[in-house]
C-alpha cells in the first residue's frame, strides 16, 4: 500500500488508527524525490479513507527522518531547487491538511525536512534520545520545507531563530520545554505512546474533529476577525451533521458525556 519507502499500515490493536511508515533505513529516511512523492500519496490515501480516524507518522527506531536528501540536492541548480522545494512543501502541506488527528512518533533524528514533517502533525511524541533541529544553516542554506514558517508559529520567533541560526540539535527534554514536543517517553515506548495519544479520538465525531482542526490551523494563519468567521461557518455547518443531532439529543435525554458518534 503506497510505495517502496512509505507504507500506510493499519495498527492491528487500534482499529481506526493508520500509520504512515517511512522506511528508507539506509539513508535514515532522508526525503528524496520518491519518498516525498510517496508521503504525498500516503497523506491523500489516509485523508480519503473514512475508516481511518487518526494517523501516526513513524520512521522506525533509529530515525524519524534525517532531512531532505542532501546527496540528491547537492548539485541542483536554482531553477531545479525551486521545484524541489515546492514539491516537498506540497507533500508536507498535504500531511498538515489531513482532516483527522495526526501525531508524529519521533525516535532518533528529526532534522531539517524531518523536523519540518513533524511540525505538520497535530502533536509530537519523542523518545528520550531523540534529536530535533533545523541544521540547514550548517549546509549554507535555510529550511525550505516550512521550517521558517511553521516552527515560529509553534515555538515563537526567538526560539525558532535560535534553532535556525545555530542549526544545533535539540534534545527531546529541551524540545518539550519550548513546546516543540508535547510528550517525552522512553525510546521503546515512542510508538505506543503516540498511538495512545490519538487512539482516544477514533470514536469521536469525525466531521467535528476535522472542523476543529481546520478552524484552528486556518485561524492561526489569519487575523482574529477572519478566524472568528472561519469558526462561525464551521460551527454552524456542523448543525447539518448526525453527530450534532446525536450529541445534543444524548445530553438532553441522558446528561453529559454519554453520546456515541458515527
Ligand atoms: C542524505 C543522509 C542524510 C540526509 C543521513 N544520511 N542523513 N543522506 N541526506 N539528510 C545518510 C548518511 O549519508 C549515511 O549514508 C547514512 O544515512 C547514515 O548516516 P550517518 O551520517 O552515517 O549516521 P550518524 O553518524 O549516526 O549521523 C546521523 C546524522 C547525520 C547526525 C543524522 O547523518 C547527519 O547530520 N545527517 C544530515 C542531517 C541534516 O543536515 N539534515 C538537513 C538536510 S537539509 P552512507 O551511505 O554513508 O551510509 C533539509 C532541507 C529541507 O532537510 C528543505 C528542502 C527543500
Amino acid at each position: 500500500n503506497v510505495g517502496e519507502f512509505v507504507r500506510v499500515e493499519a495498527d492491528p490493536e487500534n482499529p481506526g488508527v493508520a500509520v504512515i511508515r517511512i522506511d528508507r533505513p539506509k539513508a535514515l529516511n532522508a526525503l528524496n524525490g520518491q519518498v516525498t512523492q510517496e508521503i504525498a500519496e500516503a497523506a491523500a490515501a489516509v485523508s480519503a479513507d473514512p475508516a481511518v480516524r487518526a494517523v501516526v507518522l513513524y520512521g522506525g527506531e533509529r530515525a524519524f527522518v534525517a532531512g531532505a536528501d542532501i546527496k540528491e540536492m547537492a548539485d541542483l541548480t536554482h531553477a531545479r531547487m525551486l521545484e524541489y522545494s515546492r514539491s516537498l512543501q506540497n507533500a508536507l502541506t498535504a500531511v498538515a491538511r489531513i482532516p483527522k488527528p495526526v501525531v508524529a512518533a519521533i525516535s532518533g533524528y528529526a532534522l531539517g525536512g524531518g523536523c519540518e514533517l513533524a511540525l505538520c502533525a497535530d502533536f509530537r511524541v519523542a523518545g528520550t534520545k531523540a534529536k530535533l533541529g533545523q541544521p540547514e544553516i550548517q549546509l549554507g542554506v535555510i529550511p525550505g520545507a516550512g521550517g521558517t514558517q511553521r516552527l515560529p508559529r509553534l515555538v515563537g520567533p526567538a526560539k525558532a531563530k535560535d534553532l535556525v541560526f545555530s542549526g544545533r540539535h535539540v534534545r527531546s527534554d529541551e524540545a518539550r520545554q519550548i513546546g516543540l514536543v508535547d510528550e517525552v517517553v522512553a525510546d521503546e515506548e515512542v510508538y505506543s505512546a503516540a498511538v495512545a495519544l490519538v487512539a482516544k479520538y477514533v470514536d469521536g465525531p469525525a466531521v467535528a474533529l476535522a472542523a476543529a482542526k481546520e478552524a484552528i490551523d486556518r485561524g492561526m494563519e489569519t487575523d482574529l476577525d477572519t478566524g472568528l468567521e472561519i469558526e462561525r461557518l464551521h460551527f454552524s455547518g456542523l448543525f447539518s451533521t448526525e453527530d450534532q443531532e446525536a450529541g445534543m439529543r444524548s445530553f438532553v435525554e441522558q446528561g453529559p458525556g454519554k453520546a456515541t458518534f458515527n
